[in-house]
């Protein structure tokens, strides 16, 4: 059972397949956000990308939240997608598949998988007991539960007794194939105290997991037993590969297979981490498929510090936030300041502070007391320095020449906040040298070749700063790139062709040849609020 062949250049990623229960919220924008980010970098790269996210429409949750509305499940959530639509629109995510698991294709998808793991014997009739949080959609062990017969996730819900026929997955049967797995492949689950959880949790012994429901209509019928619902989860982790099929594909399991699979990265939260580390790659042994080469399991977002929640009343609104603020800022912060993988925590003013301090002082005005002295000084345009003729030991030089590695190695560990970190360091650097180097008092001097290898270095150095930078904020990029006279676009998913890693990640590409444009802010300083009360 191989893991993803190291040769294979073409890179599929997914988000979860969001429940439509609710609004989409600042918590499915976090995953959402990261992975355009990692899409976005490995288009830069050279790898064919495919970007699944989608929807969950599926479920008991959203039938009762449907009917408490007076809907049907399906019109319910026909009302509720567009949002989620709209949102990966403003915040300017690059998706290439949105995969809704109330679609027909995914039933033919789903059917077919069954009946692999049908005739492979790992599905069985039994009779299914215990205590189901409706919320988690799973069942908790009676350990697991707090005072009152609460979720220990969803705190204000009380877990519902059941006992019931069900079918059963054998997941016990792949107890030690899943162990060998975690073995031969320690990078398999990550962050590692991700790894460890699961390690604990499969050592201490596999229990088969009911895959259907009676008393359930909002999903599809289970191919044996129509009495019989499919678990939501069953489905909805196979609507990754639903979403793998080309649009005009015929619905089948080989078409979905034959040119991405296998998915190189789930991006999950820590909370879906058993479903997809352990169930999923059961369910694809069981199948016969290939095994996904990752699952990223990040942290939980909290609002000043508490849990965020409806019964809290602390969520925030993404869309809002992005109308604020501007898509950047938002994508900026959230993959900035939080480790990926931890959790962490939003504040508005640590936002502001935040993108005051990097974005429009660092950044935004260090290209704009340039550009403007550039005009000043060297007549509008580039000064006609080479990056060879530049001391290898220069400060700016120096710090740019490995930035590209730095940068791609964190990208490729999912450490946005280690990208953004090692850009701004050269960005500080610029701030920096300026000040030292004071070419406003070298010109007044005459000393006209000094100034042009000081603004020729900084100049460069913000190229690169906003190049390595795009998969995050790729607008501001463009503004950059821009005023320094490309005509490119960082929102062009054909990024390899126009604006490769391999060349615009190298320190001293800027070439005289170009005509700048003019300087303009490429984002305005937020005023904090003053206290309401
Ligand atoms: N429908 C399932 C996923 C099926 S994937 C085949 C599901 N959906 S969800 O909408 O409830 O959650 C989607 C993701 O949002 C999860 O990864 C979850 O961790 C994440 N988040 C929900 N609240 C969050 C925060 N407050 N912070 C960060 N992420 C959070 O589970």
């Amino acid at each position: 059972m191989g893991i993803v062949n190291p040769t294979r250049t073409t890179f599929a990623l997914t988000t979860p397949l969001y429940y439509v229960n609710g609004l989409p919220h600042i918590g499915s924008a976090y995953t959402t956000i990261a992975a355009d980010a990692i899409a976005r970098f490995k288009r830069a790269l050279g790898h064919p990308v495919l970007f699944v996210t989608g929807t969950d429409e599926h479920g008991q949750k959203i039938e009762r939240t449907a009917a408490a509305k007076g809907l049907e499940p399906q019109a319910f959530c026909d009302q509720i997608v567009p949002n989620f639509l709209k949102l990966w629109d403003v915040l300017n995510i690059k998706y290439d598949r949105f995969s809704r698991t109330s679609a027909e294709r995914h039933q033919q998808i789903v059917n077919q998988f069954f009946e692999r793991v049908w005739a492979k014997g790992d599905i069985y009739l039994g009779q299914q007991k215990g205590w189901y949080c409706v919320s988690c959609e799973e069942f908790k062990e009676e350990r697991e539960l707090l005072p009152g017969n609460r979720c220990p996730i969803h705190t204000n819900k009380e877990v519902e007794w059941r006992d019931e026929e069900n079918y059963f997955f054998r997941l016990s049967k792949y107890q030690d194939d899943l162990l060998k797995l975690y073995a031969d492949n320690p990078d398999f689950i990550q962050p590692i105290s991700r790894r460890n959880e699961v390690l604990n949790f499969v050592k201490q012994g596999l229990q088969d997991f009911s895959i259907t429901r009676v008393n359930v209509n909002c999903g599809f019928p289970m191919p044996k037993d129509q009495k019989h619902t499919l678990y939501v989860w069953f489905d909805a982790l196979l609507a990754y590969i639903t979403g793998m099929l080309e649009p005009d594909d015929e619905p089948t399991l080989e078409n979905a297979i034959a040119k991405w699979y296998p998915f190189n990265l789930h991006l999950i939260g820590k909370d879906i981490l058993r479903f997809h580390a352990v169930y999923w790659p059961a369910m694809l042994m069981s199948a016969g498929l290939e095994l996904p080469e990752k699952v990223f399991g990040h942290g939980f977002l909290t609002k000043d510090g508490q849990k965020m929640g409806k019964s809290n009343d602390n969520t925030i609104d993404p869309i809002d936030l992005v109308e604020r603020y501007g898509a950047d800022a938002v994508r900026y912060y959230f993959l900035k300041e939080i480790e990926f993988g931890k959790d962490g925590d939003f504040n508005e003013i640590r936002f502001i502070n935040v993108l005051n301090a990097d974005l429009a002082n660092d950044l935004g005005n260090l290209l704009n007391r340039t550009l403007n002295m550039v005009k000043k000084y060297c007549g509008g345009k580039i000064p006609p320095v080479k990056s060879a003729d530049i001391a290898d030991s220069h400060p700016l030089k120096a710090i740019g020449a490995n930035l590209a590695q730095e940068v791609e190695s964190a990208y490729n560990a999912l450490a946005f906040n280690r990208a953004c970190e090692a850009t701004m360091t050269l960005v500080r650097a610029c701030n920096k040298y300026i000040d030292e180097q004071a070419p406003w008092t070298l010109y007044k001097q005459g000393n006209s070749a000094a100034v042009g290898e000081i603004l020729y270095a900084v100049l460069e150095s913000v190229r690169l700063a906003a190049y390595l930078l795009a998969p995050i904020i790729p607008n501001i990029s463009n503004d950059v790139y821009t005023q320094l006279g490309f005509t490119v676009n960082f929102n062009d998913q054909n990024t390899f062709t126009h604006i490769p890693f391999a060349i615009h990640s190298q320190w001293g590409l800027l070439s005289d040849a170009q005509i700048l444009g003019e300087p303009k802010p490429i984002f305005k300083r937020i005023d904090t609020p003053s206290p309401t009360n």
